[in-house]
């Protein structure tokens, strides 16, 4: 375990400018720099780096955090990991201090089955290069399959001999338990090779490391599995990996799309080709924990599927889990008999790119026309192939897409839109009181919170860890009405267009701007009223206002200051992004608008109607000696309204009311 202090010092030292632009090209923009985001895809610029408070933040996607949480998410390692790269990069030392005796068991058990493994890895290397037999048998296979060198390589092809128990015989020489050796499936319990007379592939982890293989067998035998594979284990999860995913992400997240195939081959001769945004999800349908580890890098995949109607037919069934993660799925059917490596082969890359690109079928059309074609004047048949289509639209979160499909459905299967609408409602409706149920259920228990991709918990390494200083007292410490004035603007730029009520269907920034429309005049700073004003106008305009229009703001003072304002440590604050999250889930009328919010607005208003009212008072006092009575009265009336409204908010405040 890394020492406290020690962790003090990296954190201290990391300047998240550094960090970030190893990765990321930034600009200055005022005290921040900025660039593309890494998290998601974006044409425009929403990154920013603060230097000063030494965080980044992402206006687009909301990702955020110190160096440590930056280089956590960019390079999918855990807390302590991130720690360790951060101490490498600034040559700062790490004394190991001593964990807990079944901690360092465990953690000792974990790194010797990865040991192990890279033994196995570079075992069935040699063998494949070193060997008569291996160049012979295996090189010369992979070489005919296309294979360059480098390729074979890189992805830690190798070769297991034709012989009874030789790697386990050698392992076990040079020290490897054999215990372990059976525990990874290389030994059988017979003590014989696992792998035997087999090409073979190694299987990494997110972070390159491997963690299990697979065997392909090389003779024609009908009486042998094609494929034969590691084991489960502690460091291999088959339902969490994706085959190639280390090799494909930093290309899936620069294309903003991830091609997935079925075979090892498929994936290794499409990136040898280029095509480097491919993963395989080795001859299974896609389980959760795999969309998910899809879903931290894109929103888009695209399915190569070889050209089988009756196969791709069973596969579309898994497909509408795809689409409740709320992710773009297009289809390709590939020329029938052809896999993508076989027909890569056959046309060369860019043919095959640009077929990809062209055949490519949005899932839900792709799937209509293809049960529409089976029940061709068939009209029971067609009810069913409705029911069957409305469900998986219905499973699409966003409304607006939703609707889309709704309407080009009921043009491709020519029927009244209507019906589908109205079927579609319905099927949204039982998804929506099931959740509602299970929801209930669950409550019943305990709220939990969820992390977003729902990969697992969240770090409680970071949780737990208290704020660097650079996040608690940054806020600006100012008197007058400075502070109010701020805080509106700001809640104004960060939330104005979120609703604030969905029941009356008003924003927060007609909310706001309704309750401070007699004030709106009094802002002292010159910038906040040109603000102010701004807004007004846009909600007037029946505009939605957005963060990204106040930092896109062809003004520069403007979009400076909201990266400035809403870089704001309050949503630093340790309990921030639990609140968020559990705003999200729970849906409350004020969602987002907090009390903090709220008492903010109030503060602002009772200032401005405090001076309102000294400003009437001293007219008043003016008026009185002179001779206009109908001005005197006005002046009157006003005073009676402005102490009102003074006692009114003063009171919602939970002040003391003096007169
Ligand atoms: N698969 C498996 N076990 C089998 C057959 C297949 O695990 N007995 C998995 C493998 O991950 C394989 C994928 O399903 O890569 C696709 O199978 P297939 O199309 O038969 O193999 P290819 O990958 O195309 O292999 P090759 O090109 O060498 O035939
Ligand atoms: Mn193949």
């Amino acid at each position: 375990m890394i020492p406290q202090k020690t962790v003090q010092e990296i954190l201290e030292t990391a300047k998240i400018e550094d960090v970030v632009q190893d990765f990321v090209n930034l600009r200055r923009r005022g005290v921040n720099m900025i660039g593309l985001c890494p998290f998601h895809h974006e044409k425009t610029p929403s990154f920013t780096v603060s230097p000063t408070k030494n965080i980044f933040k992402c206006f687009g996607c909301g990702k955020a955090g110190d160096p440590a949480k930056f280089i956590m998410e960019h390079e999918h390692l855990t807390y302590p990991e991130a720690l360790r790269y951060l101490a490498r990069k600034y040559r700062i030392e790490i004394e190991e201090i001593q964990l807990t005796p079944e901690a360092v068991a465990q953690q000792q058990e974990e790194e010797s089955l990865y040991i192990v493994i890279e033994h196995a890895r570079q075992f069935y290397q040699e063998q494949l290069f070193d060997t008569d037999m291996g160049r012979s048998v295996g090189l010369s296979y992979f070489k005919e399959r296309g294979f360059r060198e480098e390729t074979i390589k890189k992805f830690g092809l190798g070769f297991a001999p034709n012989e009874q128990d030789i790697f386990t015989r050698k392992a076990t020489q040079a020290g490897y338990k054999l215990d372990f050796l059976k525990r990874l499936g290389l030994t059988s319990q017979y003590d014989k090779d696992f792998f035997r007379n087999r090409v073979m592939f190694t299987i990494h982890n997110l972070g390159g490391k491997p963690v299990a293989f697979a065997g392909r067998i090389l003779v024609k035998d009908v009486k042998a599995p094609k494929y034969i594979n590691s084991p489960e284990t502690e460091i291999y999860n088959k339902s969490k990996t994706l085959y190639g995913a280390f090799f494909a992400k930093n290309a899936i997240r620069k294309t903003d799309e991830c091609i997935l195939v079925e075979g090892y081959t498929d994936v290794i001769s499409l990136h040898q080709a280029g095509i480097e945004n491919v993963v395989a999800s080795s001859g299974t349908s896609l389980t959760e924990g795999q969309i998910a580890l899809i879903k931290r890098f894109t929103p888009n995949i695209k399915i190569l599927y070889d050209g089988d109607p009756a196969g791709v037919k069973a596969a579309l069934r898994g497909l509408d889990m795809v689409l409740e993660r709320d992710m773009n799925v297009r289809v390709v059917l590939l020329p029938d008999g052809d896999d993508p490596d076989s027909y890569l082969q056959k046309v060369g890359a860019s043919a095959f790119q640009e077929f990809i690109d062209r055949e490519s079928k949005d899932f839900i059309l792709f799937k209509t026309n293809l049960l529409l074609a089976e029940v061709k004047g068939d009209p029971v048949k067609k009810a069913g192939l409705v029911r069957d289509i409305v469900e998986s639209i219905a499973k699409v979160p966003d409304p607006f897409k939703r609707s889309f499909y709704v309407k080009e459905c009921a043009r491709v299967m020519d029927l009244e839109e209507q019906v589908l609408v109205t079927e579609t409602n319905k099927a949204v409706h039982q998804i929506l009181q099931k959740r509602d149920f299970d929801k209930r259920k669950q409550q019943g228990t305990q709220v939990n919170i969820e992390p977003e991709d729902g990969t697992g918990s969240p770090s409680p390494d970071i949780e737990t860890l208290p704020p660097p200083d650079s996040y608690r007292d940054a806020r600006p410490r100012t008197t007058g009405h400075e502070f109010q004035e701020r805080d509106i603007v700001r809640i104004l730029m960060e939330s104005g267009g979120k609703m604030y009520d969905e029941k009356e269907s008003i924003t927060i920034a007609e909310f706001i701007l309704g309750n401070i429309e007699e004030v709106l005049d009094e802002f002292d700073n010159p910038l906040y009223l040109r603000i102010a004003r701004e807004c007004m106008q846009l909600v007037l305009d029946k505009t939605i206002l957005s963060t990204q229009y106040f930092i896109g703001h062809n003004d520069q003072t403007v979009s400076e200051l909201a990266l400035d304002l809403l870089h704001s440590p309050w949503e630093y604050s340790p309990g921030w992004e639990k609140r968020e999250l559990y705003l999200h889930s729970q849906k409350m009328p004020e969602e987002n608008f907090t009390k903090d919010s709220m008492s903010a607005l109030m503060q602002f208003k009772l200032r401005k109607v405090i001076r309102l009212g000294e400003k009437n008072q001293q007219q008043l006092k003016e008026v009185q000696s002179g001779d206009d009575p109908g001005q005197l009265m006005l002046l009157m009336k006003v005073q009676m309204k402005l102490n009102e409204m003074r006692n009114d908010l003063m009171k919602q405040l939970g002040m003391v009311v003096l007169k």
